[in-house]
């Protein structure tokens, strides 16, 4: 079996962090280069190669997937729905420009798997709310959503006309305590963990029924690698995965942490971010992910609020 020689793109970001030092640890620290438009540092610099990259960079994408002689990437970079609202064509550039280049490699360098996440910022008002299907309305409102709905065409378009092998994923709001969020909407399921251990209050920027699918960072990097792992025979889609493992509103979070810091007070104060939240579904239907590739999601919201807090705490 040929080596793989790993690409992790926006490796500094909430997943890219967490993701590089998981496949690190299975495929070799020398097998996995970590890039970023930022110079990685800290654990990430330390344990494995590492390069500055920036993806809309096409010459450079490609003098470095050369020079490591990557056969496999993921690729995290990207700008998520809150900033891209701010900064719609930055968003539009990274996003799209950025995964083209990713995909043209994949095609003339004659590369192996290549990951490239999508979102349930796909969705938008139109689709359906509950059990959101694999098959649905896909008329997102934001520019974040316009980009992961363009780019699981594109990658689409790559698979059966240009024989690439992209895999994707539309992933929920990811919950973890290692690498902070990157400017979405669901960051606020992450900052009150944050705010909770440091603060005992915290000011939720969405309505306490506000309710969205989410999933704790050690499945996130399980379905990643799972997909990338699977038998490309059993994928009837390729490029747009749903995704679930917990739903819940603001306040069921709330709850849940109060069973361990009962004085936890939280104020909601809805801002831009809430119109963005009001356009994604609250639970999805991942039955697809679940036939064709074995998808299992292992923690629940019990769980991952008993894990958070204790990581947290222990780093307090
Ligand atoms: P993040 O914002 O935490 O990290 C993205 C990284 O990309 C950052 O480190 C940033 O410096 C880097 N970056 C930005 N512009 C770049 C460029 N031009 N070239 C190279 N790097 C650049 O994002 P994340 O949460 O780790 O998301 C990873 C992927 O997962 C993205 O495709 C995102 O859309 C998707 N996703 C994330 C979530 C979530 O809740 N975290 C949910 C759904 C989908
Ligand atoms: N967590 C992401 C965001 O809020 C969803 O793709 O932007």
């Amino acid at each position: 079996m040929t080596q793989k020689k790993i690409l992790v793109t926006g490796a500094m970001g909430q997943i890219g962090s967490e993701l590089t030092e998981e496949l690190r640890r299975r495929y070799g620290s020398e097998n996995v280069v970590a890039t970023d438009i930022r110079k990685p540092d800290g654990k990430l610099a330390e344990s494995g190669p590492c390069d500055v990259l920036d993806v809309t960079d096409r010459a450079a994408v490609f003098t470095l997937i050369k020079k490591h002689e990557i056969n496999t990437i993921y690729h995290m970079a990207a700008i998520l729905s809150a900033t891209g609202e701010k900064n719609p064509a930055l968003c539009w550039n990274v996003n799209m420009n950025g995964s083209i280049n990713i995909m043209d490699a994949a095609v003339e360098l004659d590369l192996g798997t290549i990951i490239i996440p999508s979102s349930i910022a796909a969705f938008g008002p139109e689709t359906p709310r509950f059990d959101t299907p694999q098959e649905t309305i896909l008329k997102p409102k934001t520019m974040y959503g316009v980009t992961k709905v363009c780019g699981e065409l594109l990658g689409d378009y790559y698979v059966k006309n240009l024989g690439a092998d992209i895999r994707g994923l539309r992933y929920p709001g990811i919950i973890s305590s290692e690498t902070l969020p990157g400017g979405g909407t669901t960051d606020y399921a992450v900052d009150i963990f944050y705010k909770a251990v440091e603060d005992g209050k915290y000011t939720c920027f969405v309505r306490e029924d506000t309710m969205l699918p989410m999933m704790y960072m050690p499945d996130c990097i399980k379905a990643t690698i799972d997909l990338a792992e699977a038998d490309k025979e059993n994928l009837l889609h390729c490029c747009e995965y749903n995704l679930s493992a917990l739903s819940f509103t603001a306040a069921n979070l709330t709850e849940e942490i109060k069973k361990h810091i009962p004085d936890f007070k939280v104020s909601y104060q809805p801002d831009f971010r809430q119109a963005i939240a009001d356009t994604w579904p609250a639970s999805i239907d991942d039955s697809a992910a679940r036939q064709e590739w074995g998808w299992a999601p292992d923690w629940d919201l019990e769980s991952t609020v008993k894990d958070m807090l204790e990581k947290l705490r222990a780093r307090s």
